[in-house]
């Protein structure tokens, strides 16, 4: 069984070995309280245990939307929830009197997509998935890098502009900050409360309050071709392949596996980016280039990954 803890969603579910869902659970995540985190990720589990035989000795993993540290047992801190320094592991493993093992939820949601989706078979690989903020992970020769300390490839707090916009993270311009969901609806923010013809679409969308506009809202008006919601995703795909490039100069990654919330746009969102990636790649022209391709198991990977890895450390194979 897999859980994926993110900024406003939790979903679980049980998955067999092949990476298939036999069941799944998704709840919106209650405040950013620990212990209401802790409470529905508890309820999340308690409901597929009621459905699924799911045996006593199988270890529940968790994705959380945070740092941990380097076995997993603390959730350091989370830039867009409340977890400081959060002993998360033994108080689910105490609850719900099983093992639990804890990983970031995108390293849950790359080795998910390594295993069983867009990244399978590809062993220099980095997983970006585009939500809220930016989550990514790194897995090379079969195995999520974690770094010395267990925060290893956080790619959403490096930075790409000086003196940039604040991050939860406590630090400037980095790039979840320009390259995510909540980026995508600052623009449209911006458009809709500049001039009313060109955002007038995307008002509609949000029932004329601009405040209730989501990145969703802006995906549905950017698929019908409306030209304010396509720049939004323009300037936030600008953004990602200008990052992807950068991060080329350290890793030398063969593919990029996109996914989240944002990446749902499909083209709309990979167009811009292949572009900026192509202008800005260091030494273009004189290289072999990553593939950059969608994620193939949408918004389950998190907890299909997570379930995985718990399977796969049990087995010793991690
Ligand atoms: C956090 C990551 C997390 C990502 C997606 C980022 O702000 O730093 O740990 O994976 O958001 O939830
Ligand atoms: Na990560
Ligand atoms: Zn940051």
């Amino acid at each position: 069984m897999g859980v994926d803890v993110g900024g406003t969603k939790v979903a679980a579910g049980v998955v067999d070995e092949h990476g298939r869902i036999v069941g799944s659970v998704r709840r919106p995540t209650p405040g950013h309280e620990p212990a209401l985190v802790a409470d529905t990720i508890a309820e999340v589990v308690g409901e597929l245990l009621a459905r699924h035989a799911v045996g006593l000795e199988a270890p529940i993993g968790i994705g959380a939307a945070g740092w941990l540290d380097r076995d997993g047992a603390r959730v350091m801190f989370a830039p867009n929830l409340a977890w400081r320094d959060e002993p998360l592991r033994d108080i689910i493993s105490d609850r719900l009197g099983r093992p639990v093992i804890v990983d970031n939820d995108a390293n849950t949601m790359a080795w998910a997509e390594y295993r069983f989706g867009a990244g399978r078979g590809c062993s220099e690989l980095v997983c970006v998935t585009v939500g809220t903020g930016i989550g990514s992970g790194l897995v090379l020769d079969g195995k999520v890098r974690h770094g010395a300390f267990g925060v290893g490839a956080e790619f959403g707090h490096m930075q790409v502009v000086p003196a940039g916009l604040p991050c939860g993270c406590g630090g400037q311009g980095c790039w979840e900050q320009y390259a995510s969901g909540r980026a995508l609806v600052r623009h449209a923010r911006e458009i809709v409360g500049g001039s009313s013809a060109a955002g007038r679409r995307l008002l509609e969308l949000a029932g004329g309050d601009l405040e209730r506009l989501t990145g969703p809202d802006v995906t549905t008006a950017a698929r019908e071709g409306d030209p304010a919601a396509v720049k939004c995703f323009e300037e936030v795909g600008y953004w990602l392949g200008q990052g992807l490039a950068s991060l080329t100069a350290v890793l030398d990654p063969a593919r990029f596996v996109i996914g989240g919330g944002v990446s749902d746009a499909g083209e709309l969102l990979l167009g811009p980016a292949r572009a900026q990636f192509r202008a800005a790649l260091p030494g273009r022209g004189h290289r072999p280039e990553a593939e950059i391709v969608l994620a193939h198991l949408g918004p389950d990977a998190g907890f299909v990954g997570a379930a995985d890895l718990a399977r796969t450390i049990k087995l010793g194979r991690a």
